[in-house]
């Protein structure tokens, strides 16, 4: 007999790992990496399932949606390359039953940064997101901490409602200039994509400003702006820059222990986020 305190030490359903990496598709070397966690998670016992689904329910705009990028052929090859045992690929009309009525919805963490300005996002990941696991019943789960916010929302969901798995937050993954790989990074123009990579170099500043012993977020926030909009394109836009605490994602009055700066800009439509661990 086992007895266990905490829902880290239960014992597992399955008696190896059944590793899952939920996507939206337009996969790129950053889904690789949470790819190559699942595999080592797997291990040779285990598996590794890829989902690709493009939600609809956690995108605010219709144009958003159609012109989100769609690579399912380059997507599955590299899923075999990667040595993926099975991908779930189901249409919206398979996933969600035509009179669907239920979704989860968080109060606390999706208040803030991208729930801020994307109404109805997080309630939209919840819900697919759960019904992900419900359905596949993986044991462990991996996801990016580009999308921190989401990890934070995803940790807090699966605590509140007693889900069955681990969930990995996985670091992130860049282009060599520093810009945080995302399947939106496509739909820039060349001389946005160009400017992009002021994004990390602004936020890396917070590290030396940290080392420099400073606690006062204005001071971070201060430099960062500046780093940001210097010589930037009229259409870039800040949509957001915060710092914050790494749990209850609340602004900080006092930067003394762990602390994230996370940021959303904006190039014409698209729209990049990052962040960096200070
Ligand atoms: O991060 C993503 O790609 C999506 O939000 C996720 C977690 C696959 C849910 O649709």
């Amino acid at each position: 007999m086992i007895q266990f305190s905490s829902l880290d030490d239960r014992p597992l359903d399955q008696p190896s790992p059944s590793v899952l990496v939920p996507t939206m598709g337009a996969l790129h070397e950053g889904h690789a990496a949470l790819i190559r966690r699942g595999r080592e998670i797997a291990g040779h016992e285990g598996n590794v399932t890829v989902s690709i689904f493009l939600n609809p329910l956690q995108f605010n705009s219709s144009s958003d949606l159609a012109t989100y990028p769609r690579t399912l052929e380059a997507d599955l090859l590299l899923c075999r390359s990667l040595g993926v045992d099975a991908v779930y690929t189901p249409s919206p009309e398979e996933f969600y039953a035509a009179d669907h009525s239920i979704s989860i919805i968080e109060k606390s963490l999706s208040r803030t940064l991208c729930g801020s300005t994307r109404p109805g996002h997080f309630e939209g990941v919840c819900t697919v997101v759960l019904k992900l696991l419900n359905t596949l019943r993986p044991s462990d789960a991996i996801f990016g901490k580009k999308d921190y916010q989401q990890l934070a929302i995803i940790k807090r969901l699966v605590r509140d409602l007693g889900v069955s798995v681990r969930i990995h937050g996985v670091e992130t993954a860049r282009e060599p200039d520093g810009l945080a790989l995302s399947s939106r990074n496509l739909m820039l123009k060349p001389e946005h994509r160009k400017d992009a990579s002021r994004i990390h170099r602004a936020l890396l500043c917070a590290r030396d400003i940290r080392e420099a012993g400073e606690h006062r977020p204005e001071v971070y926030l201060k430099i960062t702006r500046k780093h940001l909009v210097e010589s930037a394109p009229s259409e870039m836009e800040i949509e957001y820059l915060e710092i914050i605490d790494r749990e209850t994602l609340v602004p900080l009055a006092k930067v003394a222990g762990p602390a994230l700066l996370a940021t959303a800009v904006i190039y014409d439509e698209v729209r990049l986020i990052d962040n960096i661990e200070i």
